[in-house]
């Protein structure tokens, strides 16, 4: 098992961000999203098409759970715990950093989820200051090791500069995704992990071949909430201050799709998803897919495999519903949806910067 340090900080980490005690304390503007509604749909609920294809690969919906965990006991019960719930709702499924493994090997068994979910679209996790620092074939022998499907790359400097001992270089992260793309053979996701891409950000990143992002926005878990409850003095006050850091989810999204990189880019939103009714108003702004994390694992704490199907199933049933409601035939057909955008997301939108 792991040592003792990467042990007690999995554990602080599920502990403190599943306690709801480590949101953002602003939010994510998808409540300025204002779909109109449609009291004439004409159209049985069943027959709107959910089935969204992205990574390569259809999926039922557009829905995937985010990277959390592994290394530890209780981390590969998460795992494969979630892993299942997403196989049984037919959508993909992240496993959390894989540091660890690539550091103590004796610790593939926590990432291992095929046992449980053989069919799950498996998206392996790497911090992009770890990447940087591993060859090819290192990554390639580590998702191979879980039978992993793609790879998704966070980039995670807030939290970072948030935890004590945490990574203050952040050179070469550009090329080292470059090489990824470039070498690995499997689809690359490039996430941040709660603080939002901004359209410079993402512009580099697609001039260096990536096709899929995940914004992970502002107004869900806060990381630098979550390092600032685990610190003390002058790190944890930098954790304080930097508690509601990044762009709202929504802005972020809306930013990423007026790229007009069209199809060529395909937009996950994450960061504060917790309803069908958030991830509809996410699809309306342009993005392909949504994530969700913490309402998975407080899903999973509270009701086991069963409790995080019947969370997803929730999510799933709230998107049709939604899409019922606003006359649309197939999900992806929300993103022209007539909407009203208000107040302050209006605003960000207003200043999309260039
Ligand atoms: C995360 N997240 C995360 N992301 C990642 O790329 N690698 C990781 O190892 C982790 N670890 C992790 C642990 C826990 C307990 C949570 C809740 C989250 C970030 C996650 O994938 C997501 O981007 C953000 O949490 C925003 O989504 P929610 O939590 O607001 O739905």
């Amino acid at each position: 098992m792991a040592d003792g340090g990467i042990r007690q900080r999995k554990s602080d980490h599920l502990a403190i961000a599943a306690s709801g005690q480590a949101n953002f304390r602003r939010p994510t503007l998808l409540d300025e999203v204002h779909l109109l509604h449609c009291a004439l749909p004409e159209r049985a609920a069943d027959d709107v098409d959910l089935t969204t294809t992205w990574l390569g690969r259809a999926f039922r919906a557009p829905l995937m759970v985010t990277g959390m965990t592994g290394g530890t006991a209780e981390a590969a019960e998460i795992n494969r715990g979630l892993a299942a719930a997403a196989q049984a709702v037919g959508i993909p499924f992240g496993l959390g950093s894989m540091r660890a493994m690539a550091e103590h090997p004796e610790l593939a068994e926590t990432y291992q989820v095929r046992s449980a979910a053989p069919d799950v679209f498996l998206c392996g996790n790497l911090g992009v200051v770890q990447l940087a620092r591993m060859t090819t074939p290192q990554v390639r022998e580590l998702l191979s090791r879980v039978g992993a499907d793609a790879l998704c790359i966070h980039l995670n400097v807030a939290q970072e500069m948030a935890q004590p001992n945490g990574d203050r270089d952040f050179r070469g992260g550009l090329d080292a995704i470059a090489r990824a793309v470039a070498e690995l053979g499997l689809p690359v996701m490039v996430k941040e992990t709660g603080c939002g891409l901004s359209p410079a950000v993402i512009r580099k990143l697609f001039g260096v071949g990536v096709r899929a992002v995940d914004v992970a926005g502002g107004g869900g878990t806060s990381w630098t909430a979550v390092e600032s409850h685990r610190s003390a003095g002058d790190t944890q006050a930098l954790g304080q201050e930097l508690w509601d850091w990044g762009i709202p989810t929504a802005a972020s999204v809306a930013w990423a799709s007026a790229l007009g990189l069209g199809a060529d880019l395909e937009i996950v939103a994450s960061g504060g998803i917790r309803t069908g009714v958030d991830a509809a108003r996410a699809l309306a702004l342009g993005a392909r897919a949504v994530g969700v994390a913490q309402p998975a694992l407080i899903a999973f704490r509270d009701g086991g495999r069963d409790g995080a199907i019947a969370y997803l199933s929730r999510v799933v049933a709230g998107i049709r519903a939604t899409a019922l409601l606003c006359g649309v035939a197939r999900v992806a057909d929300l993103a022209s949806a007539p909407r009203v955008i208000a107040g302050e997301l209006a605003a960000w939108i207003a200043q999309r910067p260039s």
